[in-house]
Parts: C-alpha cells; sequence; structure tokens
C-alpha cells in the first residue's frame, strides 16, 4: 500500500488545498523534520507537509521553541524537501525572525523559500500580524496562519494552555482569524481550542482552517509525526493520537542488537561478505598470526 502512494502521485499545490477544502475533504497535514520523516510522510499520502519548530523540542531536545536559529530550520527544511516530493512545504518563521517587522518577516520567508526548497511559510498571531501576513503574501509567498494555542509565545499566555474557552474568547479568535484570511494566508492552524470554537471558526471563513487539539471539524488536521508516531515515553498532549508506539519498538529492538552483538549472533552468514576464492580462507588460517604481530610490531 505505502508503494502504491509513493511519489508518483501528482505535486500537491496551492490550488490543490484550495480543491480538497472545497469539496470539503480534510487536508491531511503532518510534520517532518528530516529526510526520513519527510519521505514516510510523502509515501503514506500527506497532503502537507509542515517543518514546524516543534523541531526545537522533539529532534533537538531544546527546552522550547524560541531557542531554534533560521539556520537549524534552515538545515531542517533542506533534508525535508529531499526527501517530501509531492506534498505542499510549509516552514515554520522561527521565534526571532518575523516579529521586528513586515520587511524583516518577508526576508526570512524568502530565505526559507530560496534556500530552502519550502513553498510556504507559517507564523503564530493573531490580528497584529495581519500587515506582516499581507506583506508576505504580497510578494507571493503562501504563508499558513496559527492562532489559539501559540507555542513561541507560551511564556505570555501562561504555558501550554487551551485557549479561547469562553465566548468572548471565541469571538476574540475569529476576529484573529477573519484579519488573517483578509490578510491573505491561505490557510490558519488552529491548536488547543475547544471542538464548539474551532467549528464556529470554521464555518465563519473561506478559507481552511488545519486543527490541531481542536475537534474534528476543522478543514483538517495536523499533527507533530514524533508525537503520533510515540516516539517519546514521556509526556504527550492530549489531543495526540498514538498510533504507533515506536519508543518501545525501537528500544525493543536496538536492546535485541545489543544482545546479538554481545553474543556474536550478529553479524550472521547472510550479512557478511565471502572471499573471492574459498581456498584463501585456509592459506589466511594457514598464516603465522604471531609472527605476523611480531614483524608489525618489530619496526
Ligand atoms: O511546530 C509545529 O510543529 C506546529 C504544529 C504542531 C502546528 O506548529
Amino acid at each position: 500500500m505505502a508503494e502504491e502512494l509513493s511519489h508518483q502521485r501528482p505535486k500537491v499545490t496551492l490550488n490543490m488545498i484550495r480543491s480538497l477544502y472545497k469539496k470539503n475533504i480534510p487536508i491531511a497535514s503532518l510534520t517532518a523534520h528530516d529526510f526520513p520523516s519527510g519521505i514516510v510522510a510523502d509515501r503514506a499520502g500527506v497532503d502537507l507537509v509542515l517543518v514546524g519548530d516543534s523541531l526545537a523540542m522533539v529532534a533537538l531536545g531544546y527546552d522550547n521553541t524560541n531557542q531554534l536559529t533560521m539556520d537549524e530550520m534552515l538545515f531542517h527544511c533542506r533534508a525535508v524537501a529531499r526527501g517530501s516530493k509531492a506534498p505542499f512545504l510549509v516552514a515554520d518563521l522561527p521565534f526571532g525572525t518575523y516579529e521586528v517587522s513586515p520587511e524583516q518577516a518577508l526576508e526570512s520567508s524568502i530565505r526559507l523559500i530560496r534556500e530552502a526548497n519550502m513553498e510556504g511559510v507559517k507564523l503564530e498571531g493573531g490580528i497584529e500580524m495581519a500587515a506582516t501576513v499581507k506583506k508576505i503574501t504580497t510578494a507571493g509567498i503562501p504563508v499558513l496562519g496559527h492562532i489559539g494555542l501559540t507555542p513561541q509565545r507560551s511564556a505570555s499566555l501562561g504555558g501550554f494552555r487551551v485557549q479561547a474557552r469562553t465566548v468572548t474568547g471565541a469571538r476574540k479568535l475569529l476576529r484573529s482569524a477573519q484579519a488573517l484570511q483578509d490578510a491573505g494566508c491561505f490557510a490558519i492552524v488552529l491548536e488547543a481550542v475547544p471542538a464548539p470554537v474551532a467549528k464556529f471558526v470554521t464555518q465563519a471563513l473561506t478559507i481552511p482552517t488545519i486543527g490541531i487539539g481542536a475537534g474534528n471539524q476543522c478543514s483538517g488536521q495536523v499533527l507533530v509525526q514524533l508525537d503520533m508516531l510515540g516516539s517519546f515515553d514521556r509526556f504527550t498532549p492530549k489531543f495526540v493520537k498514538k498510533y504507533a508506539d515506536a519508543f518501545e519498538t525501537n528500544s525493543g529492538a536496538i536492546a535485541q542488537y545489543v544482545r546479538d552483538v554481545k553474543q556474536r549472533s550478529f553479524p550472521a552468514e547472510e550479512h557478511t561478505y565471502s572471499m573471492r576464492n574459498e581456498d584463501d580462507i585456509k592459506r589466511l588460517e594457514e598464516i603465522d598470526i604471531a609472527a605476523a604481530k611480531v614483524s608489525s610490531s618489530g619496526m
């Protein structure tokens, strides 16, 4: 099945994302952070691959996403783009690379497109980012908005908390979503908001919403690949469905490898190369190893 969905499938364009939305077909999005995770997302049929700055925490071991630099993001985007050919490719603008001015945001976006083969960028923030979004989209770069829980601003949000839990909060979220839509976003990520609020915002927009922790009435969904594969034995948010237990599978496999190495049961016959001439084995065994050792250390 995975083979059938190989990168023979047509390239996903912005028009295809729009067409999925118009046909009410959910947009399947997933993060990728390197070459293998890019390939696997492509082969599995993901529509939109996001090189999210979650990369900082799940793949690079930083305490938060704000420590990620532009150089690190560019490096990882290039690797993903080498593996992920069909999906529409979007990269997060790292913290500190877009907040100073719309011009700074445009420059950073251009770097992600030109130097790292991305097709669009994502930035966090609502109504206050509208002028920045306008600047980037006017230059012809597709922008994915991100509102609700915005991890780059988690300190000012009081931590990783569910957002817009009241009608006032829902209205505010909608105002932000509309401002981002008017500024030219092609879609908006809604993170950690109650499902009825996500549905309300989705129904009020004419562009897709991509939910993460926002219920199943968004126009699409996104998850962090390493989370949904169960790559960690530590806490993962409530909204993550673990489709596999990679931590258990991988650590079991590695422990078996360690045992095999200790017992010399790996490598086995099928993992080793033969000599060109069988007789040479005997000839090798006849060489006086002790003498060979002496002559090589004997200077
Ligand atoms: O950084 C990220 O991976 C994200 C998604 C989870 C939406 O922003």
